[in-house]
C-alpha cells in the first residue's frame, strides 16, 4: 500500500509538467452512471453516461438505495465502453479521476470505490474531485476558448448560486440560496402539477404552449444581497395548484408552468446581471442541470447582449451529470497540484464551494 501511495504522488508529480496529459473520470453523485476519458482538460475521447431517469421515474424521485445498487450493475460496462471509444487501453490512461461529492452518499461510493480500485490496480495517481467544481468545468469542454476568469451561474438539482471563478483553482463563493435549489423547485413545482421526473425539462417544455398570466401569492424576497431563496415561490405555486383542486376548479397545467418559469428565470437573471454589472465582469458562464432551461438561456443571452458581456452556456448535453466535465476539473486540479488522494478517499454528501490553490 505505501509503495502504491509513493508511485502515485511521483506520478502525480511528473504529470503536472506533461504535455499530454490523458484522464479517465467517474460520475456516480446521483443518478447517472458515467466514465469518461478526456486529454488535457479539453478534448473528449468518450463520454458515457448510463441514466438511471427510467428507474427512478416510477417513483417520482431518485431513491438513493435503489440508485446505488444500479450504479453497482452499471459501473463496469461503462468503464469498458469508455476505453472502446476512445479507442484506448487501460495502459494509456495517466491518472484516474471521480467525483467523491456533493451527492448521495450511497451512490458517490460506487464510483469512488471503482476508482480507488482501478488506481491501485493500475498504479495510478487518483484525483478526487468536486461535483461542484465539475459542472463548471463543462463549459471548458463546451468552449475551447473559454478561459477564466468569469463569474458562474450554478443551477444545479444541489446548488444555486454566484461564484466569481478567478483562475481554473480560485474559485470564491458570491451568493448562495438561502433554502432550496432551484431544480429542486423545478422538479417540486413538476410534481405538483402531476408531470414526471425530472421535473425541469417537463416544466420547460410545457411552458413554452402556456401563458404567463398567473399571480401567485408571492413577493420576490431578499432585493439588497446576492443570496436567492426559492422556498416562498415553491410554497405559493404549490397552495393556488391545491386551492383550485380543493375547489374542484381547473388548473391550467401550461399556465402555471409558464408563469412558475417566468418568475424563476427573470430572479436568476436579473441576480447575476446586477452582480455582473456592479462589478465589472466580463464574461458569464452557466453551469447545472437548469442551465439546459430555454428560457434562463434566452434570457441571460439577451441581457449580456445588450451588456456586451461575453455569455457561454455548456452544449445541453454537458448541463447535466457526466464524467468528462469531472475529467476536465480533474486537469486543472493535477495541474494546480490539487486532489491527489490516497486510498482513504471516502464519499461526502456536501463539499466546499471555494477552491484555492495559494494556501
Ligand atoms: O446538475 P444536475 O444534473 O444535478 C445536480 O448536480 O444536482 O441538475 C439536475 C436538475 C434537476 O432538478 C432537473 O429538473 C433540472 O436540473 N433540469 C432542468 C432542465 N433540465 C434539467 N430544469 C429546468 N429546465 C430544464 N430544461
Ligand atoms: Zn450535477
Amino acid at each position: 500500500m505505501s509503495n502504491y501511495l509513493e508511485i502515485a504522488k511521483k506520478k502525480f508529480d511528473m504529470l503536472r509538467d506533461k504535455d499530454n496529459v490523458t484522464i479517465l473520470s467517474i460520475e456516480s453523485s446521483c443518478d447517472e452512471t458515467a466514465v469518461a476519458i478526456v486529454r488535457n482538460g479539453r478534448e473528449v475521447l468518450s463520454n458515457i453516461v448510463a441514466t438511471q431517469i427510467d428507474i427512478h421515474k416510477r417513483f417520482g424521485g431518485v431513491v438513493p438505495e435503489v440508485a446505488s445498487r444500479n450504479h453497482i450493475l452499471a459501473i463496469s460496462s461503462c468503464y469498458k465502453k469508455a476505453l472502446e471509444e476512445a479507442n484506448l487501453k487501460a495502459d494509456n490512461i495517466d491518472a484516474i479521476a471521480v467525483t467523491y461529492g456533493a451527492g448521495l452518499i450511497g451512490a458517490l461510493l460506487v464510483g469512488v470505490n471503482f476508482a480507488k480500485t482501478l488506481a491501485y490496480a493500475l498504479n495510478l495517481p487518483l484525483i478526487a474531485v468536486s461535483h461542484i467544481h465539475g459542472h463548471i468545468s463543462a463549459n471548458y469542454i463546451s468552449h475551447l476558448d473559454l478561459k477564466p476568469p468569469f463569474t458562474c451561474l450554478m443551477v444545479s438539482g444541489g446548488h444555486t448560486a454566484i461564484l466569481d471563478v478567478d483562475d481554473y483553482c480560485e474559485i470564491k463563493l458570491i451568493g448562495s440560496t438561502v433554502d432550496d435549489s432551484v431544480g429542486e423547485c423545478f422538479d417540486k413545482v413538476a410534481r405538483v402539477l402531476g408531470l414526471s421526473y425530472p421535473g425541469g425539462p417537463n416544466i420547460d417544455k410545457l411552458a413554452k404552449k402556456g401563458k404567463n398570466n398567473i399571480k401567485f401569492n408571492y413577493h420576490p424576497p431578499l432585493h439588497e444581497s446576492y443570496n436567492f431563496s426559492f422556498s416562498g415561490l415553491k410554497t405559493a405555486v404549490v397552495n393556488y395548484v391545491h386551492t383550485l383542486e380543493q375547489r374542484k376548479e381547473t388548473v391550467n397545467k401550461e399556465n402555471v408552468a409558464c408563469s412558475f418559469q417566468e418568475i424563476v428565470t427573470d430572479e436568476l437573471t436579473d441576480k447575476v446581471m446586477r452582480y455582473v454589472l456592479e462589478n465589472g465582469k466580463k464574461q458569464l458562464v452557466v453551469a447545472g442541470g437548469v442551465g439546459a432551461n430555454s428560457r434562463l438561456r434566452e434570457k441571460l443571452t439577451k441581457q449580456c447582449e445588450k451588456n456586451n458581456i461575453q455569455i457561454f452556456l455548456p452544449d445541453l448535453k454537458y448541463c447535466t451529470d457526466n464524467a468528462a466535465m469531472i475529467g476536465s476539473m480533474a486537469y486543472y486540479y493535477l495541474k494546480n497540484g490539487l486532489g491527489l488522494a490516497d486510498l482513504t478517499l471516502t464519499a461526502k454528501p456536501n463539499v466546499e464551494i471555494t477552491l484555492s490553490s495559494k494556501n
